[in-house]
């Protein structure tokens, strides 16, 4: 007698071993990269994280090699999921792919046996260079063309996880978009609580992130939901993951405030940071990414970012920050902070 064994997907395991809720670090463009992770992942770690968004299209183009420093990544990072955005749905199969069976991750120079953990897919970055194109946001008005790039990543992404983040709706909060979105057995959908009109101007809808819940209960039970916008804290966090039944919780620009924001006691932490901790986080924030990107893969001004979050709240700050802006040099920017 045959006995055929249920084996769970891949994805599912992986996705079962987060707590609920589960706190994500939001992807965010030129600022997640995997220098900052790792200081959020040292520092006060998320559950999951995710890559800053990168185009499939560039990917399978002869502009690879520039665009690999997007989906770089540490072996001793958390959970990793990749986000992609394009518009042609044989490069999103291809890509996801690549991703699964570890041709980046190899690309990339990691060790055997490490690898991103899923793929997400970007349906929701309102910036008009984007949308122009018909990618991210505008796939909400190209249904087709949303259901054959998802249709595709899961062919190429095989067994690992297949998510999807997006928005509320275009103009207005569209259900219909989510009803369609559960309808392709997803592994996971996260929410950014505005429409793609909105852009960041109002406080996130949170409510309609519940009724989403609410439309996955009724006919995609096995679709984890993230909640994201404006928060600010875990206590926050949980109180609306409880009160809208979510999986997970997302937070981005929180770090802006609070670099320790994933941590339980992330408010009274940063308060007791005093401007030597926060002088010495900012060094090994510098010393990562000089170690990171040896090439000049970023340029040094995309550190200016994390000077304004390190470097803030006590006297003196903004003429440090000044200083530490106006450095061209690595080695100046050192000198600065030894000073
Ligand atoms: C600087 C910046 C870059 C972003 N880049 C991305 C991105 O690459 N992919 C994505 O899905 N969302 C991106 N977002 C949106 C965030 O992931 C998040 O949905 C949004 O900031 C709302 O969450 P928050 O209020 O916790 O920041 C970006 C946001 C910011 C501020």
């Amino acid at each position: 007698m045959t006995i055929f064994l249920a084996v769970p997907k891949q994805s599912k395991l992986i996705l079962n071993t987060l707590p609920k809720p589960f706190f994500a670090l939001a992807p965010m463009d030129d600022v997640t990269d995997t220098v900052f992770r790792q200081v959020v992942h040292t520092n006060a770690p998320a559950d999951l994280y995710f890559t800053e968004f990168v185009n499939v299209d560039g990917l399978q183009s002869p502009g690879r090699p520039k665009l690999l420093k997007k989906l770089r990544f540490a072996a001793t990072e958390g959970p990793l999921i990749a986000q992609l955005w394009g518009l042609i749905p044989e490069n999103f199969e291809k890509t996801a792919s690549e991703i699964a069976d570890g041709t980046f991750a190899r690309e990339l120079g990691l060790p055997s046996g490490i690898n991103f953990k899923g793929v997400d897919l970007n349906m929701g970055c309102p910036a008009k260079s984007e949308v122009k194109n018909g990618t991210c946001s505008a796939l909400m008005n190209n249904r087709p063309l949303a259901h054959e790039i998802i249709k595709a990543t899961k062919r190429g992404a095989g067994k690992m996880p297949v998510s999807v983040k997006t928005r509320l709706g275009w103009s207005e909060i569209d259900y219909s978009w989510h009803e369609f979105l559960l309808g392709h057995n997803l592994d996971m959908l996260t929410i950014h609580g505005r429409t793609r009109r909105e852009m960041s101007k109002v406080p996130a809808h949170w409510d309609a992130i519940g009724e989403i819940v609410k439309i996955r209960d009724k006919i995609a039970k096995d679709t984890l939901i993230i909640g994201n916008g404006d928060i600010l804290t875990k206590q926050q966090g949980r109180k609306l993951a409880k009160e809208y039944d979510l999986d997970g919780i997302m937070i981005g620009r929180g770090l802006f405030e609070n670099p320790f924001c994933l941590s339980e006691d992330g408010p009274r932490k940063w308060e007791n940071y005093d401007v030597i901790g926060k002088i010495k986080l900012f060094r090994e924030h510098v010393e990562l990414f000089a170690d990171t990107w040896r090439e000049g893969e970023r340029p040094l001004h995309t550190l200016n970012k994390f000077c304004k979050v390190y470097i803030s709240g006590f006297d003196g700050a903004k003429e440090m920050r000044e200083k530490l802006m106006n450095c061209q040099t690595i080695t100046e920017l050192y000198q600065h902070l030894q000073q």
